[in-house]
């Protein structure tokens, strides 16, 4: 069960309304700690706000923006004034839809790369020396992708912001490590969300091929047991993730770039070995 006495009063999950960030909400709240929930829907934000409310009990604050836009900085020092926030999940930041750089809008990759690398970034520095400052205990969850393990073809502007998800949390685990301020890295797999069904995959496709998607809450549950005890949770199992890391880099990159052509279901150029 997640330690609310340390991690309380109040959480930030951004990207909350649905997926794997909807389960993270539910398991937060179902700890009895508030919430705010951050997503640019207001009709999924309000809706989950106001299920968790009621079937939990606790405040939970909407706040409709797009994480992308600028003065991002200013929007988490507004919420730091207003809420004192000893947990945040940095959630959203799916890559919907795959394609070749060159042939794909510049736009979509740096979003791709606010999204991933500058809001953990900003959300690290703010909310943890907030609570440093207090002397308090905090979380940060950041949900990366096993797309982050090695380069990849098709959505390489995506798995290089996962990889820097995955580096980042592990140095600052390391620094923080002692100070009871916890930081984790949850690598989710495959996993069935509607964002991803309305990115165009389709997962009994997927299974079919030999892609079986996971559970959104095997993702949260998963990553908040692990919070403060390591740095970086593969949702796919300890054991998957080394055999894949293990493999040579070329050969590994090559499966991760079949893997994103046949989920997306898009044609791969012929190309020289
Ligand atoms: N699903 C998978 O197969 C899979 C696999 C590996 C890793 N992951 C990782 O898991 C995380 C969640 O993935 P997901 O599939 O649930 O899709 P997602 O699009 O990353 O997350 C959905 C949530 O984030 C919000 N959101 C998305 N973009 C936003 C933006 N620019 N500003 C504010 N809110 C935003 C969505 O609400 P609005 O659309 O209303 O804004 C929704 O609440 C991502 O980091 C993804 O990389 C997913």
């Amino acid at each position: 069960m997640l330690d609310a006495g340390k991690y309380g009063p109040a959480a930030l999950v951004l990207g909350g309304s649905e997926g794997i960030g909807r389960k993270f909400a539910e398991e937060i709240a179902a700890a009895g700690m508030d919430l705010v929930l951050v997503a640019r829907n207001r009709a999924p934000l309000e809706e989950a706000a106001a299920a968790l409310q009621s079937a939990h009990r606790v405040r939970v604050t909407a706040l409709q923006r797009d994480l992308t836009a600028p003065g991002f900085e200013d929007f988490v020092g507004d919420i730091l004034r207003e809420h004192d926030i000893g947990l945040a999940v940095c959630n959203a930041g799916a890559t919907h839809g795959v394609g070749h750089f060159l042939d794909g809008e510049l736009a979509r990759a740096q979003s791709l790369v606010q999204l991933n690398c500058n809001v953990p970034l900003v959300i690290a520095h703010k909310v943890l020396n907030a609570r440093r400052a207090g002397k308090r205990g905090a979380g940060l969850v950041v949900v990366s992708s096993m797309s982050g393990v090695c380069g990849s073809g098709l959505v390489a502007a995506y798995a290089a912001a996962k990889a820097f998800q995955i580096a980042l949390c592990e140095g600052l685990h390391w620094e923080l490590a002692g100070e009871g301020l916890d930081v984790l890295c949850a690598v989710a797999g495959l996993t069935d969300t509607p964002a991803m069904r309305r990115s165009g995959v389709s997962f009994s496709a997927a299974a079919a091929a030999g892609y079986l998607a996971m559970d959104a809450s095997h993702v949260a549950q998963g990553a908040l047991a692990q919070l403060g005890r390591t740095a970086v949770w593969y949702a796919v199992g300890q054991q998957t993730a080394d055999a894949m890391r293990a493999m040579p880099r070329p050969q590994l990159t090559q499966a991760m770039s079949a893997g994103s052509a046949a989920l997306f279901q898009v044609p791969v150029r012929p190309r020289p070995d």
